[in-house]
């Protein structure tokens, strides 16, 4: 989704400007742009495509020289990727940038036609920069308080005003944005920490209709109405490092190395004692719930769903499981002691936000399981568990994913323990064993090399499908849209059983068929569905246990996980599904990292 940066201080801003978008280009974006003031005018530059482009065009036509300026990353939602769309956008002497999407933008372009503006792109954003020209005499801040209570949707904007070459003003609502606190003589704005993270790591989040002033020597925040506000300092313990690559190719290939890391951060902390301790007084809430409601998008979706076969069958607790777009429209039914489970990496997506807000609405409690702190579904909900992945770059979700199913986990035994489903010595065994799993996870990366060699057998395919029952089944939706969000190969995840209902039509010869037989009880099952494809001609791939016995003829080839309960096979096979989809799409030559038409964090509907 689209990124914003603003800076004001001695460096000259055009070089700070790229510099920081470039860290945003994670988010996904189809064109940028910077708008600096150059000898007391606005002015601005723009290219369709990568952040190269812009910086290339720049170098050719002379790059902006000033020391305040504003920068965007686009994700186009209204009207097309191309230069004219590309923000900064302007009115007469105002230019902006915005994150959001405006509802009510023709409205105000029919309003601002009939005052004489002129439109020349298809944004939402220009009628907002013209809006704010529009009651712009020679305050700044007077010209934002009658302009945007008129604008209905999501903003996040940084403003340049002519006549202040030395400020940048900063506000939002619904779209989230940081001011970053420079060391003496500087200061930021940013949608996302990791712009500025090789400068700063202090910064104040800003709330809703706060308007922050930011100057060289000092930030300033206020409501519209000028009413000065007192904001708390953040400190971000994310450190530059974390936001690089480090050595490997993709941050993708380094997030999924990061697995072990981020797998025990995310459950040590909460494992004490030979039990676990939730923060916040979680337990109590845990114990009164009825039914889980589990809420997310993507990948936090899929973490879900290995969570609800988790918690039902540890802890006989009723959990449903939603995509965030639907559960905000189909007026979900949800009772008094029910629990909302909302996961989010980013803690910002938008569907996923607006269904903890339903949630909350309806006088249910919400536990928030998000990666960012002090994002905004973390500081809605009445509870949140951290999930300590550090930051994720690569819009596929890779250490995230592993970490929320940490969560999972960790929340399936505690109210299992509970609800007095699980004795004791169930519940240490289950927990000693979660505490073993980075070392597996550690082993089956080592494998790496093999499933790059692997990867050559199948990257040729067209079509693939997931296979697998139960656990691996939830688990093997996150490998399908692991495969097909990089490599661009078309595939789908089906419930092995299921398969002769239909989608069996479509197996044909030299088909891959990523077949997951895990899970001991359903074994012979499964090894039924798998030789109904191999019957079919179908090239099949096979994750088991070390020990399971495969006949030659079951599979072209077979990935053994080091040996565990079935439980916790999710947490195992996860590892060389994603290898897998990553040494396909990097030998087929994709943009492994920042695939195309998709962001790492939606912010729209
Ligand atoms: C986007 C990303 C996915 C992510 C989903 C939900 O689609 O590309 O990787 O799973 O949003 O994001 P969230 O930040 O809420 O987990």
């Amino acid at each position: 989704m689209c990124g914003i940066v603003g800076y004001v201080g001695r460096e000259n801003c055009t070089d700070v400007l790229i510099d920081a978008l470039s860290k945003l280009e994670y988010r996904g974006y189809d064109s940028a742009g910077i708008a600096v003031f150059e000898n007391g005018k606005i002015r601005v530059e723009k290219a369709k495509g990568r952040l190269q482009n812009l910086d290339e065009k720049m170098n050719l036509e002379g790059r902006p020289f000033g020391n305040c300026g504003i920068g965007h990353t686009r994700w186009a939602t209204h009207g097309e990727p191309s230069h004219i769309n590309s923000h900064p956008h302007s009115g007469r002497r105002v230019t902006l940038v915005h994150n959001g999407i405006i509802e009510n933008y023709m409205e105000l372009k029919a309003f601002l036609e009939g005052k004489g503006y002129h439109f020349e792109s298809q944004t939402d954003t220009e009628t907002v920069a013209k809006l704010i020209d529009y009651y712009y005499q020679d305050d700044p801040l007077e010209a934002l308080n009658k302009a945007l209570p008129q604008v209905r949707g999501a903003y996040a904007l940084a403003i340049l005003f002519e006549g202040f070459p030395d400020r940048l003003y900063a506000v939002r609502k619904e779209s989230p944005l940081i001011v970053g606190l420079g060391c003496g003589g500087e200061n930021f704005v940013a949608s996302d920490i990791p712009a500025i993270l090789k400068y700063t790591n202090r910064y104040y989040l800003l709330e809703q209709d706060e308007v922050a002033l930011v100057t060289a020597g000092q930030v300033v925040v206020t409501d519209l109405a000028g009413n000065p506000i007192e904001k708390q300092e953040q400190v971000a313990d994310w450190d530059i490092d974390a936001a690089e690559k480090g050595g490997f190719a993709h941050f993708m290939l380094k997030e999924i190395h990061e697995q072990p890391k981020a797998f025990r951060n995310t459950i040590s902390p909460r494992i004490r004692d030979g039990a676990i301790q939730f923060e916040n007084g979680l337990d109590d809430v845990l114990r009164a719930a009825k039914r889980l409601h589990v809420v997310a998008c993507g990948t936090a979706m899929h973490a879900g769903i290995v969570g609800k076969y988790l918690i039902e069958s540890l802890a006989r607790v009723p959990v449903d499981v939603d995509l965030a777009s639907e559960f905000r429209y189909r007026n979900p039914i949800l009772e008094k002691e029910d629990l909302a489970v909302i996961i989010s990496q980013s803690g910002e997506t938008a569907d996923t936000l607006a269904a903890l807000r339903l949630a909350k609405s309806q006088g249910i409690r919400t536990l928030a399981i998000v990666n960012v702190v002090g994002s905004s579904i973390a500081r809605e909900a009445d509870y949140v568990l951290y999930t300590w992945a550090g930051p994720e770059i690569a819009v596929a979700s890779t250490k995230a994913y592993t970490v929320q199913l940490a969560v999972m986990y960790l929340l399936a035994f505690q109210l299992g323990r509970l609800r007095g489903q699980l004795d004791e010595a169930a519940y240490a065994n289950y927990l000693t064993e979660l505490m073993q799993t980075p070392e597996k996870i550690e082993k089956l990366l080592s494998q790496s090399g093999a499933i790059a060699n692997l990867a050559v057998d199948y990257r040729e395919a067209q079509n693939m499908f997931f296979i697998g029952r139960g656990l691996d089944y939830a688990l093997s939706q996150e490998g399908s849209l692991k495969l097909k969000e990089i490599s661009y190969i078309y595939s789908e995840a089906y419930a092995a059983g299921e398969l002769k209902h239909g989608t069996i039509s479509l197996i044909v010869e030299g088909i891959p068929v990523v077949a997951l037989a895990t899970q001991r009880d359903l074994l012979e099952k499964m090894i039924s569905n798998v030789r109904e494809v191999r019957a079919r001609g179908a090239k099949v791939l096979l994750f088991c246990f070390e020990g399971t016995q495969v006949s030659a003829d079951l599979a072209n080839h077979v990935i053994y996980l080091p040996q565990g309960s079935d439980l916790f096979a999710p947490l195992l096979s996860i590892v060389p599904l994603q290898l897998f989809a990553y040494h396909i799409a990097e030998q087929r030559g994709c943009d492994v990292d920042k695939p195309r038409n998709l962001a790492k964090s939606v912010t729209v509907e």
